[in-house]
């Protein structure tokens, strides 16, 4: 199906595109940005150029001409009475790679598998014969790994138990389930800003209002905000990840989520704590779940990032009655989670504090020696030290991360733009870099962000810069 990207939402996105150079030029990069980092979708169909002209106060045959660059390198489709539909070239739509062809690819914050994994991979190709008579459409997760990840959360001082737990193929899987459960249309949903973009993604995807609150590396989650924005526009859910959020790495203190999960709960706002960046700790030291504050938190979790993205396997902790909806409503999207890929996380939550340990140590190293390079080749960045998580999220000043990462494809590197983690291209100048890799890779990307960094950072942006929030 063909989206229709209004005039409006395409402003809204390109946020502050203008560059040095002709505009025609900066235009038709910044769109192409848009659809490489997924903020527009292949197919997409972009607004005629009469209307984007307006939208944007700009010449048309400025916008003709931006329209026509993407045509040339074979960005965009028109085809006469029917408008201009974006394409990715080379990529069939439909079709899909398993990596993005890019030699360094630091578009995401994940790391390879954890050694044990194989193991536990081979202890479930033993067990898996006596379930080959089970009919295998497994819509809530296997008892002993919903009693495993009830555990898990007493473990951490949230009193829960199995049943109060459902198993889905990942956290992403377990949010759109979650989402699709709570909201209605026409509500509102609530989110931090900066945020996980496939959450955005979710909620856009539902048509959902979405009302942001700021979390600032100096200041932390803005709570009067957050209040202010629940007493106004009254979400039905706010999508929250509270333990070294992605991307700033940050962590909310305990009194904070005391206080916003009593506001919450008071107000009938339902908290969706993702906690699959939760596990990621590197010298922060244990914290209370949110959970353990309100009946009501729905808490999302996943071994993704703690043992690895291939094995798919998350789950949702929530009240009886909340999962009873979960249950009815997981039928139209999927019909259950593969028990193979269940005892082996099954086998996984028995090393939880093993594993955990094992990636802290893999993480730190990766943070500290990233850190140390980008002091020593872009010391002018402003790189806040997070003590969990995978990335750093890094305020370069004056660069813009939309420019920066066309140029960075064109040596083979690839990064997500600041603004795919904000709402209406916030975050221009804003980086996330992960620190997972190994220690080639994040010496390799450095050498090629300061290479490259200068040219695209030597001229001015002509607009003023947006509030940085
Ligand atoms: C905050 C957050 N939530 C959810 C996910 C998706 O998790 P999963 O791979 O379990 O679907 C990610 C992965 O990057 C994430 O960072």
């Amino acid at each position: 199906m063909n989206t229709f990207v209004t005039g409006r939402r395409l402003a809204r996105e390109l946020g502050e595109w203008r560059q040095a150079g002709p505009a025609y030029r900066a235009l038709a990069d910044r769109i192409r940005v848009l659809l490489m980092d997924g903020r527009l979708s292949s197919g997409a169909r972009l607004p005629a150029e009469r209307e984007l002209s307006n939208a944007l106060a700009l010449s048309r045959t400025t916008v003709a001409a931006a329209y026509s660059k993407l045509r040339d390198d074979g960005y965009l489709a028109s085809v006469r009475g029917s408008g201009s539909t974006l394409i990715l070239p080379g990529r069939q739509r439909g079709e899909h790679a398993l990596n993005s062809g890019l030699p360094l690819d630091f578009t995401k914050a994940t790391a390879p598998a954890w050694p044990g994994l194989a193991a536990a991979f081979t202890a479930a190709a033993e067990e898996i014969p006596a379930y080959l008579s089970h009919d295998g459409f497994d819509m809530v997760g296997l008892p002993d790994l919903r009693e495993a990840i009830a555990q898990s959360y007493r473990d951490r001082g949230v009193p829960t138990s199995a049943d109060q737990v459902l198993v889905t193929i990942g956290a992403q899987h377990a949010l759109n389930l979650v989402a699709r459960t709570l909201y209605s249309p026409g509500e509102r949903i609530m989110v931090e800003q900066p945020t996980y973009p496939h959450a955005l993604d979710t909620f856009n995807s539902l048509g959902a209002r979405i009302v942001a609150f700021p979390v600032r590396q100096d200041g932390g989650w803005d709570l009067p905000e957050a209040l202010l924005q629940i007493r106004r526009t009254a979400p039905s859910m706010a999508f929250l990840m509270p333990d070294f959020h992605n991307p700033t790495g940050m962590s909310m203190p305990a009194h904070e989520r005391e206080y916003l999960a009593a506001a919450a709960q008071r107000e009938g706002t339902v908290l969706v704590v993702d906690e699959t960046t939760a596990p990621l700790d590197i010298d922060r030291g244990p914290m209370p779940a949110m959970a353990s504050f309100s009946p009501h938190v729905v808490t999302l979790g996943s071994l993704g990032k703690l043992a690895w993205g291939g094995l798919r396997i998350g789950w949702i902790r929530a009240s009886r009655e909340v999962l009873a909806r979960l249950l009815r409503n997981r039928p139209s999207s999927d019909l259950g989670t593969p028990l193979f890929e269940q005892l082996v996380a099954t086998q996984l939550l028995r090393d939880l504090p093993l594993l955990a340990a094992s990636r802290s140590k893999a993480l730190r190293h990766g943070r500290d020696l990233l850190v140390g390079l980008l002091a020593e080749q872009l010391p002018e960045w402003d790189v806040a030290v997070p003590d969990g998580g995978m990335s750093l999220w890094i305020n370069t000043g004056s660069i813009s991360t939309s420019a920066l990462s066309l140029a960075a494809r064109s040596e083979g590197l690839g990064l997500v733009p600041g603004p795919r983690f904000g709402l209406d291209g916030a975050f221009e100048r804003f980086l996330r870099l992960p620190f997972s890799y190994g220690d080639a890779e994040l010496r390799d990307g450095v050498d090629i962000l300061a290479r490259i960094s200068s040219s695209v950072g030597a001229e001015p942006l002509r607009i003023p810069l947006q509030a940085v929030i």
